[in-house]
């Protein structure tokens, strides 16, 4: 009789154990599932307003598409789009924006709640891109979505703003529970090539994202774009004049030809590089090419170097002049293109620094550039998408010394620096491979 009971106080007691544990994973997993088709319904109430009024809309959440890919690749995923921590980014081209308040009054139609951040405040004015203008929108109704705007620039790219370039910006997020750490786009100026997008299907909701996610991930690590500052270089102008001689004027333009040329093959082989030297302080000073500069500097660091480098140049029209160095040590190529030249800088990693190497032909004497590190954004030079130092000014005075918003007639690249260093000399039996001087 013991015996019996306590088998039923066994049953008794594990069925309302088991009964109390499914209840708690209901309880887990209702308000889950709720989460999600709240989250899809707002999804879907913005791919609906959008798609009446013509407006391409792509999903850009980093996470979201990094679980979409492993769902591709077999790991399941009950909603690929719920499972971020941010607000679910996604971004429309401003051109196609064309009817905004339309957009605006369809999606407070919706109750959803709408603010636009503008550029209210760009540090710089850039050319083509005017205050005033919109660039992200964010929504609220059960979810919060970040609507980043992206808007075509010159050189054949897509830019968006910074979300501080809205003075009002920060008290906004605040109302939609972010902050600008919390949001995953826009925390400083954006650039990127142009995508193709893919229709999938995310949650029974038909949705664009970028056709090579891995690549628009890795784009947008390294997107982080810093205008030229046209305040700065009408200063320059003002100060110095603008030379528009013919010859100045056809000099620039075939030192851009050349520019646009090497960015060209440089892309083609997806090798990163920034302007260097004279091109980068054209840039930073006055938005220019110097007219009197006679060559397009560029950088690359080591880590990026290919052997495909060279015969991609020789193919396209380039003749090497020289080369120094070699690839563990001061490498540095030189191709000629017409009368004008085109000089890389390979830089190395030492420490706290970043160096180029130099070296002098007729004594085998090396010579070592020294930068405080620096960092990489894009920027848009002359209509080219191209990269510079983030910390620009940092990296022209390391180079040019404080003075160089002045002009300088005078230059000897193996003393004017202050950022040169007398670095050895190349041992004579190694001169045949160091030094190769072509004619
Ligand atoms: C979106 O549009 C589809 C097709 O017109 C419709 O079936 C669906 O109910 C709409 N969803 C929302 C949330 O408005
Ligand atoms: C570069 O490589 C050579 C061998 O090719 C080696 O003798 C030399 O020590 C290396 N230099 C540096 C700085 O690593």
């Amino acid at each position: 009789m013991k015996k019996k009971s306590a088998i039923h106080l066994c049953l008794v007691g594990g069925s309302v154990l088991l009964v109390a544990q499914l209840s708690l994973l209901g309880l887990l997993l209702y308000p889950h599932n709720q989460r999600h088709t709240h989250f899809l319904k707002d999804v879907e109430t913005l791919v609906n307003i959008t798609s009446k009024l013509r407006m391409s809309l792509v999903a850009i959440d980093s996470e979201a598409l990094q679980h979409f890919n492993n769902q591709k690749n077999g790991v399941r995923m009950q909603c690929v789009l719920c499972e971020t921590k941010h607000p679910a980014t996604f971004v429309t081209l401003f051109r196609g924006l064309k009817q905004s308040d339309d957009f605006v009054s369809m999606l407070q139609e919706a109750r959803f709640h709408v603010v636009s951040l503008q550029n209210l405040n760009p540090p710089e004015v850039p050319s083509g891109i005017s205050i005033n203008i919109p660039i992200c929108y964010l929504l609220k109704r059960n979810i919060v979505i970040h609507l980043v705007l992206f808007h075509e620039r010159e050189g054949n790219y897509w830019w968006h703003g910074g979300l501080l370039s809205d003075p009002r910006a920060i008290s906004e997020l605040s109302t939609f529970g972010l902050s600008v750490h919390t949001v995953q786009m826009m925390k400083t100026e954006g650039a990127f090539d142009k995508f193709e997008t893919d229709l999938v299907d995310m949650g029974g909701i038909p949705i664009l994202i970028p056709k090579n996610i891995p690549r628009f991930l890795h784009d947008t690590e390294s997107s982080r774009f810093i205008e030229c500052s046209h305040v700065l270089a009408d200063s320059f102008h003002r100060s110095h004049g603008k030379d528009t001689t013919p010859e100045a004027l056809r000099f620039v333009h075939r030192a851009w030809k050349l520019l646009s040329k090497a960015k060209t093959l440089l892309d083609k082989l997806g090798i990163r590089f920034w302007i260097s030297s004279g091109t980068c302080l054209g840039y930073f000073r006055q938005c220019d090419i110097i007219p009197y500069s006679k060559d397009v500097d560029i950088g690359i660091f080591i880590s990026d170097y290919s052997e495909k480098i060279l015969p991609e140049f020789l193919a396209h029209g380039f003749t090497l002049k020289h080369w120094f160095g070699k690839v563990n040590d001061s490498l540095e190529l030189s191709f000629s293109s017409g009368d004008l030249k085109l000089d890389i800088f390979f830089f190395y990693e030492d420490g706290r620094f970043l160096w180029n190497g130099g070296t002098q032909a007729k004594s085998g004497k090396k010579f070592k550039y020294v930068f405080p590190r620096f960092t990489l954004c894009w920027t848009e030079f002359l209509e080219l998408k191209v990269r510079v130092p983030c910390e620009t000014q940092a990296y022209i005075e390391a180079n040019y010394g404080s003075d160089w918003f002045t002009p300088m007639t005078r230059w000897d690249w193996k003393s004017s620096p202050p950022n040169v260093r007398e670095n050895g000399e190349w041992p004579p039996d190694e001169w045949s491979e160091v030094m190769r001087v072509y004619n």
